[in-house]
């Protein structure tokens, strides 16, 4: 069965499908499949609803299984923003740059104890014959004072596991340990349930 990945971020894609593939799950992106996904609003209040509305569309568009994820980042100092805003922080929507200044700036003074926060990762599956189902995964982690490593994307120069950001590891490093690697551990354990045990 071949699944359908709902997102135009390049790098997200690219993750949903080094972590899936290994699993022995084949996973297509809209231009793979030669579909053209409408943008989706995200309306929803918590991740997990934002997943299931990227999902449905992305499932009702294309006829077929479709996966989306929503993710961000909640930070503790500030009551969890970004929260479901963590793409659009800024207010220029995937500025990935400007996202990190505006989050560094809320944080500037604030010690290394009270920057802790956490990646989350909601993944939710829709299936055409209108069954979904939905996981989470969590990586929590601190706020650093500034940019450390290129890799990755989003906020991952800032965002401290131990010692290092996830922009200063390699991609399996953070896959064996992020938000979404984790979420899609869980999806791969439930996905059995809907569609029996071959994949
Ligand atoms: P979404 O596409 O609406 O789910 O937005 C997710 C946003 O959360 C991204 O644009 C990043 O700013 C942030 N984000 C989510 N996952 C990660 C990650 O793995 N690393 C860094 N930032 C992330």
């Amino acid at each position: 069965m071949d699944f359908l990945i709902a997102t135009h971020n390049m790098k997200k894609q690219a993750e949903l499908q080094r972590i899936l593939e290994p699993l022995g799950i084949r996973v297509l992106t809209a231009d793979m499949a030669g579909i053209d996904l409408s943008d989706v609003e995200e309306t929803g209040t918590t991740f997990e609803e934002n997943a299931f509305l990227k999902a449905d569309s992305g499932c009702k568009e294309s006829g077929m299984v479709c996966v989306a994820d929503d993710s961000g980042l909640s930070v503790d100092y500030l009551d969890g923003a970004p929260g479901v805003y963590s793409a659009r922080y800024s207010g220029d929507h995937g500025n990935d740059k400007k996202n990190i200044e505006k989050l560094l700036g809320e944080l500037s003074g604030v010690p290394t104890e009270k920057r802790t926060a956490r990646f989350v990762s909601a993944v939710c599956c829709c299936f055409p014959d209108g069954r979904h189902f939905t996981v989470r995964g969590e990586c929590e982690g601190v706020i650093a004072f500034e940019e450390h490593g290129s890799g990755g994307f989003g906020y991952d120069p800032v965002f401290l596991v131990g010692e290092k950001t996830f922009g200063e590891l390699s991609a399996e490093e953070k896959d064996k340990i992020s938000h979404r690697g984790n979420a899609l551990r869980k999806f791969v354990e439930e996905l059995p349930k809907y569609i029996g045990e071959s994949k």
